[in-house]
């Protein structure tokens, strides 16, 4: 007859079980980490480049009205994958009427993972713990349509154990890195001892076509898309001397704006991804913004005044940082680690909020948390949908 191991014989209940399986605190930022492609473009010669390398010199009218767009951006700088030399082996990538996803799938399915690995290789480093004391891996990106997926690959390249539990997120677009942080807190919280790996990764070329009077909206995606990949190692009850939590997260919650269904649209197409964004949108945004707050800050029982907390806001585009500003009535300022990232950056999709928690970080550590306790990190895709994640200045940056 089979015998349960004496050790197991104390647990009574399957509460029991359950009460020794969770975590005690509440899940901590421990380590964050990004990366780009090597190619950066200015955002001063992006229409130069945009019309020359699809051959598109004919529709003067549309590079006008791209070099505008560009100019009211914020943006200075982009890196991508998308470089003369992909073109010049891929010219179908210019026009969206020509099938070209199967090479754009083949392309990004080593070119996503890559791009990951290279955050994800400097997040572990600074966690300081080898990567195989990783127990779940939650990976997302819009770009990878191919499986087994990136997450397996990036376990691969990282040397993850083979019990490593792995979650692939597609097309949560622009709010992918908040959702799969979200995750990353319930695992944390529900599995005792549990280090999680988020990694988040986008590469536009499978987006990227040339100009259409059709699709004006295609040149806002154009002007504001840049490739990138982040990192972040959550867990909770960090050991203390090795691992630095950094924020805690207090609480996670997901809303979608009421009649906004067709406001933000992706969709895959044989001539690579047909991307959509309606006019409306930071209008849309900055009208439910506050109501998410309340919901929140209600939930966590704490009564919060938004020029008090930090703020890691996805910038989604300048005017969605503008209007949520003046909508919350918050001070100059108050974005400007989403506002450096979008001039530096660009729009990295789900990634962005990764690099904005990550320029938050490192202007906590040049200048001291010194009055900030509560902040909100915020990302919006389709849906529309709008996360939020209450975030607390951990210890590892106090007293700095
Ligand atoms: N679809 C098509 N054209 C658009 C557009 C959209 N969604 N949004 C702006 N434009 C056009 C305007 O019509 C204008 O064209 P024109 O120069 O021919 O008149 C041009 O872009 C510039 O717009 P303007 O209103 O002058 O400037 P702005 O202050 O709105 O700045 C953006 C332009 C694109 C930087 C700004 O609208 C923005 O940040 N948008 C947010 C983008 C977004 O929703 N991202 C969501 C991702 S989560």
């Amino acid at each position: 007859m089979l015998m349960a191991p004496a050790h197991q014989a104390a647990a009574t209940t399957t509460q029991d079980i359950r009460r020794a399986q969770r975590a005690d605190g509440p899940a901590t930022v421990l380590a964050i980490a990004t990366a780009n492609p090597e190619t950066c473009i200015s955002q001063d010669e992006y229409a130069d480049f945009y019309f020359r390398v699809t051959n598109s010199e004919h529709l003067p009218q549309l590079k006008d009205k791209l070099k505008r767009i560009c100019k009211k951006s914020g943006i200075e700088n982009r890196f991508t994958y998308v470089n003369e030399e992909v073109l010049k082996a891929h010219p179908e990538f210019s026009d969206r009427k020509l099938s070209s996803l199967d090479a754009r799938v083949e392309i990004a399915s080593n070119a996503v993972p890559e791009l990951a690995a290279a955050a994800a290789s400097k997040a572990i480093a600074e966690w300081g713990r080898p990567a195989t004391d990783i127990t779940h891996l939650i990976f997302s990106t819009y770009s990878d349509l191919k499986a087994p997926s990136s997450d397996r690959r990036l376990a691969s390249l990282l040397g993850l154990r083979h019990t490593v539990s792995r979650t692939i997120l597609s097309l949560h677009g622009c709010y992918g890195g908040c959702r799969a942080l979200q995750l990353a807190k319930e695992l944390a919280e529900n599995n005792r001892g549990a280090r999680v790996l988020v990694a988040c990764s986008e590469i536009s070329l499978i987006a990227f076509h040339g100009p259409e009077e059709c699709c004006l909206d295609n040149m806002v995606s154009h002007a504001l898309f840049g490739d990138g990949s982040g990192a972040v190692i959550v867990g909770a009850d960090p050991v203390d001397a090795v691992e630095r939590p950094l924020f805690e997260m207090a609480f996670a919650s997901q809303i979608t704006a009421p009649d906004s269904e067709g406001a933000i649209t992706v969709q895959h197409m044989k001539g690579g991804m047909d991307f959509h964004i309606a006019r409306g949108v930071p209008e849309m945004l900055a009208g439910n913004i506050e109501r998410c707050l309340a919901h929140a800050f209600d939930a966590v029982g704490v009564a919060a005044r938004w020029k008090d907390l930090f703020w890691a806001v996805h910038p989604g585009g300048r005017r969605i940082l503008d209007l949520i500003e003046e909508a919350l009535g918050l001070d100059n300022g108050a974005t400007a680690a989403s506002r450096q990232v979008l001039r530096e950056f660009g729009n990295m999709s789900g990634t962005t909020v990764i690099f904005v928690l990550n320029e938050l970080c490192r202007r906590f550590v040049a200048d001291g948390a010194k009055g900030e306790d509560w902040g909100a990190l915020m990302a919006f895709g389709p849906g529309v949908t709008v996360e939020m994640i209450l975030l607390r200045v951990a210890s590892g940056l106090k007293g700095k």
